[in-house]
């Protein structure tokens, strides 16, 4: 499985000018990964230019959001078909700053299903705000997992995507420790294993992303044994998300 690198972009950068920038000098660097998939995921509005720029499928475009259901009165909100139809090929589903605004773990298990009905790959967010001595936070990702997972077919597991994202490693100094990272995979798989069958889960990517940079990405995918990366700050900040895709391509 080749490994799979995720730029969150966020509500950046403000100027469309400044975003074909970054977006030129990643997709010309791409150009020379072998094992490494990038895909970029702007802020919608400059989606539409960048698929037209990507005819060659260099590198792939996502969103960071989908509405829950296909069309009618929905003011502001943009349905998993029309982000079919223009192009996008991965959603970020239930990143926690959404969630933190209200996004429930219902809204995010009918996104995941619709998004994999249009044929597009869902990248589901999990993950604990803080710690705690006793475990709790394994509770607390387990029932997250099985809720934003509930609507999921089975059938549809082959466009599914987890992104384990520690609340408190967002946006933060420092990743999680590899060692950790390797202990959260293997429970997210064994989660998904006993509510879809081993089988079944079985080439479900899974996914770490909080401060993740082209400093420790290298160690997050070797020890970490995840299969990707899903990247804030540093995927809107060429020079270092490039030497963060040499590092994971050179594994
Ligand atoms: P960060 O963000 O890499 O800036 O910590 C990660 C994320 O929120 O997806």
């Amino acid at each position: 499985m080749k490994k799979i690198v995720i730029g969150n972009w966020k509500m950046n950068p403000v100027s469309y000018d400044e975003a074909l920038k970054i977006f030129n000098s990643i997709k010309r660097f791409s150009a020379k990964l072998n094992k490494t998939d990038v895909v970029m995921c702007p802020p919608f509005i400059y989606s539409h230019s960048f698929i037209k720029k990507n005819k060659d499928n260099i590198v792939s475009i996502g969103a960071q959001n989908v509405y829950s259901e296909e069309q009618g009165a929905f003011t502001g909100e943009i349905s998993p078909r029309m982000l079919q139809n223009i192009g996008i090929s991965h959603v970020i589903v239930g990143h926690s700053e959404r969630r933190s605004r209200g996004e429930t773990d219902e809204d995010i298990s009918k996104k995941t299903q619709l998004l994999h009905d249009a044929g597009i790959y869902s990248i589901v967010c999990i993950g604990e705000r803080e710690r705690d001595t006793n475990g709790n936070y394994l509770n607390f990702i387990k029932e997250q997992i099985k809720n934003s997972l509930s609507k999921v077919n089975k059938k549809s597991l082959g466009k599914l995507m987890i992104a384990y994202e520690p609340i408190w490693a967002i946006g933060a100094k420092e990743a999680m420790g590899p060692r950790d990272i390797l202990e959260m995979s293997l429970f997210i798989k064994k989660v998904i294993s006993d509510m879809f069958g081993q089988n079944e889960v079985k080439d479900v990517p899974i996914l770490y992303g909080g401060s993740v940079n082209f400093r420790n990405a290298g160690d997050i995918i070797s020890q970490g044994q995840v299969n990707g990366l899903l990247v804030g700050r540093e995927s809107v900040n060429p020079p270092g998300f490039i030497e963060l895709l040499k590092a994971v391509d050179s594994l």
